[in-house]
């Protein structure tokens, strides 16, 4: 393929702006309208002060959420909540569900190979026991965050036991308490160049494909009741890898739904670009239409809005192009019946796993840290805010099943 029929992600990205007409890479308050007046959109036409007045009670996330049958929260440890009330308030205020940013990984989760580590998973689910909000394991069996042991110790003939093990023993200890647990997290890599699109990652190095199946079904065992989704990134945009990499989920929950694998949902990760366009909807919309046809439910699992794309280094140009990229995605995911969870991954701006990952294509040092969520460094809500709840308002009419 030529690089103009196979685009870069960043070249596509730029594509999408430019042909959407929206947001030019250098966004610019002519193209945008006045920035007061798209905040005033997002903000539905709210002043300063009712505006902060109502983002609470009525006015929350959790509330604009569960008037449309969905959960949303977003992903934090108990350490950052028992050590930032601004945090926690937020929490508290704005989220019916949450996850474990790390602490749940195998890596943290395994000191070594006979100890577990349950703590900060049992103190966020305490959070959650505390302030009603419901808690998601991520996750079971992935690539990476692996012990530090795990390279010496995991071998062809005690992988499965280890694999077993682990599952049976964390799934077991947490059985009851929460809302779904990531079974297998991204399994799929289309560029390790395997026919069925597999990740050819140390489990499968291990014990083959039928890792994902094993770790459902041990998952199922341990844990009648909670949810089990595969959860996964890259297949959001009609990029030509999202696209092939759609596909290879697609078919790897068919098979396992064709062989009575245990999987309730399916996670779709939603680490956008801020230009990500409606342009780019088709096949994701397609692609649940199949995951709901097949009896699942859909999570978005772990949303932010890189803003790496935006060349304006101006905190509230920024903002505006990040809530715009909310808005049309979630607009976008509201419209399936089949959607159950929107979750942001971090809480506010002092929180990413972004930060320092900003603007790859520039050389001026330090660049501005990334704003990729709903909350900014000061703990206020951004554009991204409004964008969500309007968003959610948007799913009126959405018949549920
Ligand atoms: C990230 C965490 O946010 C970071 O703190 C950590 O250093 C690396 O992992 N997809 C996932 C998440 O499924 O577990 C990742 O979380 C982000 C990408």
């Amino acid at each position: 393929m030529t690089r103009t029929s196979n685009p870069t992600r960043r070249e596509f990205i730029s594509n999408g702006l430019a042909a959407s007409g929206a947001l030019a890479l250098g966004v610019s308050a002519a193209e945008l309208g006045t920035a007061h007046a798209q905040r005033t959109r997002f903000r539905g036409g709210l002043d300063q002060g009712s505006e902060r007045r109502g983002i609470t009670g009525p006015g929350s996330l959790k509330a604009h959420a569960s008037a449309r049958g969905l959960l949303t929260g977003a992903a934090v440890e108990a350490q950052l909540l028992a050590t930032n009330p601004s945090v926690e308030k937020i929490v508290v205020d704005q989220y019916s569900i949450l996850v474990a940013e790390n602490s749940m990984k195998m890596g943290p989760m395994r000191p070594t190979p006979d100890t577990f580590s349950f703590e900060a998973g049992d103190a966020l689910v305490a959070f959650g026991d505390a302030h009603g909000i419901k808690v998601r394991g991520h996750n079971l069996c992935w690539h990476s965050q692996l012990p530090a042991w795990f390279n010496s110790v995991a071998t062809k003939d005690n992988a499965h036991q280890l694999l077993v093990d682990h599952i049976r023993t964390v799934a077991g200890h947490f059985k009851g308490k929460l809302q779904s647990w990531d079974v297998v997290n991204e399994a799929v890599q289309i560029s390790d160049g395997r026919p069925d699109g597999l990740r050819n990652g140390p489990w499968l190095k291990l014990l083959g494909p039928d890792f994902i199946s094993l770790a459902f079904r041990t998952a199922r065992e341990a844990d009648p009741n909670v949810l089990l989704t595969y959860n996964d990134y890259g297949i959001e945009t009609d990029h030509p890898d999202d696209v092939k990499k759609r596909a290879a989920v697609l078919q790897l929950v068919r098979d396992m739904k064709a062989n009575n694998v245990p999987i309730d949902a399916v996670g779709i990760q939603s680490h956008i670009h801020a230009g990500w366009s409606t342009s780019d909807g088709n096949g994701l919309r397609e692609f649940m239409r199949r995951i709901r046809e097949m009896g699942l439910k859909i999570f978005v699992t772990e949303m932010d809005v890189n803003d790496d794309q935006i060349k304006s280094e101006d905190p509230a140009d920024i903002d505006l192009a990040v809530a715009k990229t909310y808005r049309e995605y979630l607009d976008l995911m509201m419209q399936e019946p089949a959607l159950a969870v929107v979750i942001t991954w971090g809480v506010t701006d002092a929180h990413t796993w972004l930060a320092g990952r900003r603007r790859p294509n520039q050389t001026q040092q330090p660049t501005p840290p990334q704003r990729p969520l709903p909350f900014d460094a000061q703990n206020q809500p951004k554009e991204a805010f409004y964008a969500m709840r309007q968003s959610f308002d948007s799913r009126s009419g959405v018949t549920l099943r």
